[in-house]
């Protein structure tokens, strides 16, 4: 037996008896300076492999390697003991008071801009519109070509768009992309369709603009589907939604993914047409845009245009949840204040 070797085994036999005597942590982090720090006696003899006869080597390697081993057993032992003991210490020396009342759970809430998006799917649901989710990151394609918005066109600068660093990838700026999705997973069958979610713009924040918001999509495609139904279901949605009395005014105006287009009115709910603050005495809230969904759309969708029609409605969440709660600052959704979100 080399002489290092009759070392190492001396040490094993001192560290494992000295390990007998440690009653705490401190003085096991001692010992493990002592016997398994960089100096100790086992831990240099890996650095005295090299200085073995060759033959003799593997033998010494393991048997260094064993030595390591039996004192880093020990040391998770003993680590063990003295958390059970000092375990023990502690629940003999506290005591529970088993009458005090437990944390109760806190209770959560629906978010009020999910509230009135189960609100509207409630309503066009028992008009026979059926959700579909699409994506929020989308490529350029859907988010414009497809909605008859071509590259370089300068209807994209409607939309204060957030590129990405990935060619084509955009977060989407609307929820129309998805009335692309609906149609291609359809087609040739007709559709009704709600696309909710959320949708992103680089826009300046203020009262009524968030970076991020929520839209609701409206789509219909189908034979002999005319304007006169488009109108006829947007003031159905609006009187099931806001009440029988409400009136909605459509305004002529221009979406390269419908023709005609016409901007949404909802008679405003709060002040029942009069004119209030809230519609800046108009009496009239803008709530969204519609048309007849663009021949061109309907053939990025799959569907010919001399057969079939169809029509289409985008309409903000956030700007509904507002009103209806009479809340003045579209940021509170999104900053996820307890206070404020408990209100609901
Ligand atoms: N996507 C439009 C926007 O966010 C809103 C819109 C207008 C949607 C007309 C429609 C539509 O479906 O027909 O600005």
């Amino acid at each position: 037996m080399l002489e290092i070797e009759r070392r190492l085994e001396a040490e094993r036999l001192a560290a494992l008896e000295n390990l007998e005597k440690v009653q705490d942590q401190a003085q096991l982090d001692q010992w493990k300076q002592n016997h398994l720090g960089k100096t100790s006696v086992t831990m240099s003899a890996f650095g005295q492999v090299v200085t073995v006869p060759n033959e003799e080597r593997p033998a010494f390697g393991k048997a260094v390697n064993a030595a390591k081993v039996v004192l880093e057993t020990a040391l998770a032992g003993k680590l063990a003991l003295i958390k059970q003991k000092e375990l023990e210490a502690r629940m003999s020396q506290g005591t529970i008071d088993v009458t005090l009342p437990g944390r109760g759970l806190r209770r959560g809430r629906i978010h009020p801009l999910n509230l009135t998006a189960q609100e509207i799917y409630r309503v066009v649901g028992q008009m026979g519109f059926q959700i579909y989710q699409s994506p929020e990151v989308e490529t350029d394609d859907f988010n414009f070509t497809f909605l008859n918005i071509p590259p370089h066109h300068p209807a994209r600068d409607m939309w204060d768009t957030f590129y990405t660093d990935k060619d084509n990838i955009v977060l989407r700026t609307h929820t129309s992309p998805g009335q692309i999705h609906a149609m291609r997973e359809y087609c040739p069958q007709p559709i009704r369709v709600i696309l909710p979610g959320a949708c992103f713009r680089y826009e300046q924040q203020d009262q009524s603009h968030e970076i991020e918001f929520m839209q609701v999509e409206l789509l219909a495609v189908d034979k002999g589907i005319t304007f006169a139904d488009l109108k006829g279901t947007l003031q159905d949605f609006a009187r099931r939604m806001f009440g029988e009395q409400t009136q909605i005014r459509l305004r002529p105006s221009y979406f390269p993914f419908t023709e005609p287009s016409a901007e949404l009115d909802v008679e405003c709910f709060v002040c029942g047409g009069k004119g209030c603050g809230v519609c800046h005495g108009g009496g009239w809230l803008e709530w969204g845009g519609c048309g007849m969904v663009h021949p061109r759309v309907l053939e990025y969708g799959g569907y010919d245009p001399e057969i079939f029609t169809g029509f289409a409605a985008g309409m903000g969440v956030d700007r509904a949840t507002l009103l209806r709660y009479q809340v003045d600052d579209i940021r509170y959704f999104r900053n996820n204040d307890i206070r404020f979100l408990e209100q609901f």
